[in-house]
């Protein structure tokens, strides 16, 4: 069983030709060692979730999540209805990795209409994260400011911490990335 969503299974650092050279370096860096966040924020299509799940393949223990998935999970946690918990995910077995992912890759952070409750809920996952010094990476449209914004300013800097990279607004999904390109899929 495998967190990867389909579409990015086989995504990888080393085919990414979208992207500046000195992205793509910061990327591989952080990969080779990470450490705190790394936060991706950037228009929608500019190749956000095909990178940071290019690191995530790099690793094992590790977890895909969308913020409506997680937020999903909350809320039936919360209602008592029947639901994983970080520790108990289907692809989470925590009797053998312990209670939190070790390496999270949390996509779309910001992207669904957030109530206070929901925004509290996000600011406690990073704060989680960030306290528990894990390795997370963080999708999002938004930049840091609209961060602030939007959940708080306690959550921003937090992040800031981290390291913090914007993409080229460009929409591959539009244009077709240079690798669907090149390999004659589009
Ligand atoms: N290096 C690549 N090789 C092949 N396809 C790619 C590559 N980079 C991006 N893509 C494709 O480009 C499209 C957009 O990429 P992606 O989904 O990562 O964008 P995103 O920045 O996460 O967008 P959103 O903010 O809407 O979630 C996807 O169809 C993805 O599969
Ligand atoms: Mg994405």
């Amino acid at each position: 069983m495998s967190d990867i969503p389909p579409k990015y299974r086989t995504a990888a650092l080393d085919n990414c030709p979208d992207l500046p050279n000195d992205l793509l370096l910061a990327l591989a860096a952080w990969s080779a060692v990470p450490a705190g966040s790394l936060f991706l924020h950037g228009e929608p299509g500019s190749g956000k979730t095909w990178s940071a799940v290019a690191i995530l393949n790099e690793q094992r223990e590790r977890l895909f999540i969308t913020e409506s998935d997680y937020l999903d999970h909350r809320r039936k946690r919360v209602s008592g209805e029947r639901t994983w918990d970080l520790g108990h995910h289907p692809i989470w077995p925590s009797e053998v990795w312990g209670e939190h992912p070790r390496f999270m890759l949390l996509d779309d952070f910001c992207s669904t209409r957030l109530t206070d409750w929901g925004k509290a809920e996000m600011a406690r996952l990073i704060d989680k994260r960030y306290t528990l010094d894990l390795p997370t990476i963080v999708t999002c449209n938004l930049d840091l400011d609209a961060v602030t914004q939007q959940i708080d300013a306690r959550t921003a800097s937090r992040l800031a911490e981290g390291q913090v990279h914007g993409f080229p607004a460009k929409d591959l999904r539009q244009v077709g990335s240079l690798a669907q390109i090149r390999e004659g899929r589009v």
